[in-house]
């Protein structure tokens, strides 16, 4: 955060649950670094398409219910709608960085086969959109999975 206030940029949090918010608000202040800092209660669909503009770098871990309705808006398949709406705000070359992207079982555990095979379901059409709009696409094995994107130029 110094950094980003250091080189006159801002940092916007969003989350739809005022609670959680609340606590990123309070970790923010008590470590000293809620300059230049935006706190959202709102949806990241709406929020980005309408609000945001000029961004460098982008971290998601939003995570829509289990069960609803709308595929595009269950559990980590919210990636799709979310991504699909900040991408025209972020500049080019700019860098989305995805938490829970695990698409490759390096310990041959059973558990992970099966978080594997349910990723790889719940991410495809955001990997379709993803393969449009960002020219670097890796994803990194760690115990959750981590995925990093760079918007195309
Ligand atoms: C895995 S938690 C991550 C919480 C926090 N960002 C963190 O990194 O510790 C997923 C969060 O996504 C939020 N969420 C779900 N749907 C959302 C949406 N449409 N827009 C913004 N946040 C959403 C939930 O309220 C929940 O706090």
């Amino acid at each position: 955060m110094r950094e980003v206030v250091a080189a006159g940029g801002e940092v916007t949090l969003i989350d739809t649950d005022d609670t959680v918010m609340h606590l990123a608000r309070r970790n923010f202040e008590r470590l000293g670094v809620s300059e230049n800092v935006n706190f959202v209660v709102a949806d990241a669909i709406s929020y980005s398409r309408a609000e945001l503009a000029d961004i460098d770098f982008v971290a998601l871990d939003a995570e829509g219910p289990k069960s609803c309705a709308d595929e595009d808006l269950r559990d980590k398949a919210i990636y799709y709608p979310i991504t699909q709406a900040i991408a025209p705000a972020m500049l080019p070359g700019s860098i989305l960085l995805a938490h829970n992207v695990l698409l490759e079982n390096v310990t041959k555990n059973a558990y992970f086969e099966e978080r594997i095979a349910y990723n790889e379901l719940q991410y495809a059409r955001w990997h379709g959109f993803l393969s449009e709009q960002f020219d670097f696409r890796r994803s990194y094995p760690s115990t959750e999975g981590v995925g990093i994107y760079r918007k195309a130029r």
